[in-house]
């Protein structure tokens, strides 16, 4: 009998301080206007002092388990995304679990920054397909306010803090009845590192230095790659990626996830949208944006589902299921 990795809670976690675009235009030479329609960004949540990703990342976590209905002794593996951590070791992932009372099994950090998540679900499902683990906790959780520079209007605009957090289970093909991860598409290309990247860290600089992206630059290369992760991941499953019933993207910039929805001939409500109340928030921002939709009642079990990512890296990523 084989297993699938089915999804059975979703969470999220959004800091109390919201931003908004006008007092980010008290601080730098930007306005409402420019981002609203650049970006489709009208505020984002920023993590209070002494509030760490593995706080973020934790209250996530107990609320997707709380929505699948399992306790700490049921989770047997705990791993985050997150290119924030809270030291530079231990992983994130062993500080939530801890927080979390989890004791069993494996815990680790994965950094592909906002690709992070479909990174980590799709690693995930390969360790519960196994048989090697039960049930997963998986987290996207950041707080990029801490790497920005704030001077900067060119990126200091587009991020925020906060957490998603899925908990997958491994289920015999007959209780998933269809259910689980189908599929996932993940790359990488190392030599375009330098259009989004951090500009310090441990054994570069000895700092945790600052975002640094060639926006511009990274939006070129977005659509196409996004598309060809979708396509790649519809391949893999063998469905028609015009088929899926709703498409949760990574919420970089709104331009974008249009040029993507209507590439793959998607219609406009099909597409999970959060980036105008949450702006970017990295590997945060798939479940961030999956659990809104949970939450307002959108999705039903054994819808397909389409998630992507796109970022530092460049990494670049999509993942099909079936919720
Ligand atoms: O999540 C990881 C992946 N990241 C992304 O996918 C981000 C991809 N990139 C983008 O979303 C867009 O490129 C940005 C939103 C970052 C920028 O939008 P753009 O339309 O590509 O603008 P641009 O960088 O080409 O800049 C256009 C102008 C420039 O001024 P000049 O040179 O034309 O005078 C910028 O200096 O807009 C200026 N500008 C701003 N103006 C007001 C840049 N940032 C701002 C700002 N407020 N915040």
């Amino acid at each position: 009998m084989s297993l699938k990795a089915v999804v059975e809670g979703v969470g999220g976690y959004l800091p109390d301080r919201v931003v908004t675009n006008d007092e980010l235009a008290a601080r730098v030479d930007t306005s409402d206007e420019w981002i609203t329609e650049r970006t489709g960004i009208r505020q984002r949540h920023v993590a209070a002092e002494g509030q760490r990703t593995s706080d973020l990342a934790t209250e996530a976590g107990r609320r997707a388990m709380d929505h699948a209905g399992v306790g700490p002794d049921d989770i047997d593996l705990v791993i985050i995304a997150t290119a924030t951590p809270d030291l530079t070791f231990p992983a994130t992932a062993a500080i939530t679990q801890a927080k979390l009372g989890i004791t069993a099994g494996a815990a680790f950090d994965i950094q592909a920054v906002c690709t992070g998540f479909v990174y980590a679900l799709s690693i995930a499902e390969k360790f519960l397909v196994s048989g090697q683990h039960k049930r997963a906790l998986v987290i996207g959780a950041e707080t990029f306010s801490r790497i920005l520079d704030w001077e900067d209007r060119g990126t200091c605009v587009l991020f925020g803090d906060g957490a998603g957090a899925f908990v997958v289970s491994a289920m015999d093909e007959d209780e998933a009845n269809g259910r689980g991860i189908l599929s996932s598409y993940l790359r990488c290309d190392g030599r375009l590192t330098e259009l989004l990247y951090v500009d310090g860290g441990v054994s570069a600089t000895g700092t945790i230095g600052h975002l640094r992206m060639q926006g511009n630059k990274v939006f070129k290369e977005a659509v196409n790659k996004i598309s060809e992760a979708m396509e790649g991941a519809a391949a893999a499953a063998g469905i028609d990626p015009t088929t899926v019933d709703w498409f949760v993207p990574h919420q970089a910039n709104q331009r974008i996830i249009n040029g993507v929805a209507k590439k793959l001939d998607l219609r406009d409500d099909q597409v999970i949208s959060t980036i105008a109340m949450h702006g970017n928030t990295s590997a945060a921002s798939i479940p961030l944006a999956f659990n809104e939709a949970v939450k307002d009642g959108k999705f039903k079990r054994g819808d397909l589902i389409m998630l992507e990512g796109m970022g530092g890296g460049l990494t670049w990523g999509a993942a099909l299921l079936r919720y």
